[in-house]
């Protein structure tokens, strides 16, 4: 599928080969990299979108990163070719899942570009005695709802968080006023049991202030209502859902 965000890395001349062969063999992909070359491997997420929408400087230069929940690495990929001086990805699950593609992918993507990401191997509650380390920007995408302790990971990443942390999650009772939180049923949110919440921003902003952060702005928001869409449901003029990005400051 072809999109018009445009995020391309550069593929070193003498690895584009050996790439092409590992997307021969490896058909399971998360993250849909795009390369100058013209070659892309068959991601099921939008990355190049969500990348678009997370509002991240064009220069990173002198900046450290760390990814958590980098899965195959395209944020933590694109952060380096932005000119990040340091870029850590972290994770853990879907690395050590029995027959999981997304290690060897990850390790393809940085042979090809000849990448310098380091990698951290932990969940986010083990942050704070994995690294005691603080990093000028955290990444926290797409992993929030992953949990049944949102403070308790939000705690976790604001720990390593020098200057900001940016925020991507899914978000629920947008049209509630409060702090409110969808909780759901097994499998109730795409048809995966590893989902558990849907806060709204105003739970998000209470969240936030009560892991210490001292201030924060909500940069985008995206993919509205598209389970309803899915579903057929009409939602006119009613915003309910969709995907967040907040950028939070220490
Ligand atoms: C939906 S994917 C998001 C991937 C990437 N951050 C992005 O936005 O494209 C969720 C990722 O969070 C990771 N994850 C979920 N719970 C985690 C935990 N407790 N510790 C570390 N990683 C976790 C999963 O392994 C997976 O890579």
């Amino acid at each position: 599928m072809q999109n018009s965000y445009a995020a391309k890395l550069t593929c070193k001349e003498d690895e584009a080969q050996s790439l092409v062969e590992h997307i021969n063999v490896t058909k399971d992909w998360f993250h849909q990299f795009s390369f100058t070359n013209g070659i892309v491997t068959p991601g099921r997420d939008p990355s190049a979108k969500k990348l678009h929408h997370l509002c991240l400087p064009s220069d990173l230069s002198g900046k450290s990163v760390i990814d958590i929940g980098a899965y195959e690495g395209y944020m933590s990929f694109h952060c380096e070719a932005r000119g990040a001086e340091r870029v850590v990805a972290c994770d853990r699950f879907v690395w050590d899942w029995p027959e999981s593609t997304a290690l060897p992918n990850f390790n393809a993507i940085h042979k090809a570009v000849g990448s310098k990401v380091e990698r951290l191997s932990s969940f986010v509650e083990d942050l704070p005695s994995a690294t005691q380390e603080k990093f000028d920007i955290s990444l926290f995408l797409g992993v929030l709802y992953h949990t049944k302790d949102m403070i308790g990971y939000l705690e976790a990443v604001a720990g390593v968080t020098k200057e900001v942390m940016v925020l991507e999650t899914f978000a629920d009772c947008l049209d509630e006023d409060g702090a409110k939180a969808a909780l759901y049923d097994i499998r109730e949110l795409n048809n995966d049991s590893s989902n558990f919440y849907g806060p709204n921003l105003q739970a998000i902003e209470v969240m936030l202030h009560r892991v210490g952060f001292r201030a924060w702005e909500f940069v985008n928001f995206w993919d509205v209502n598209t389970r309803e869409q899915i579903e057929g449901k009409s939602m006119y003029r009613r915003v309910k859902n969709g995907r967040l990005v907040i950028h939070a400051y220490k």
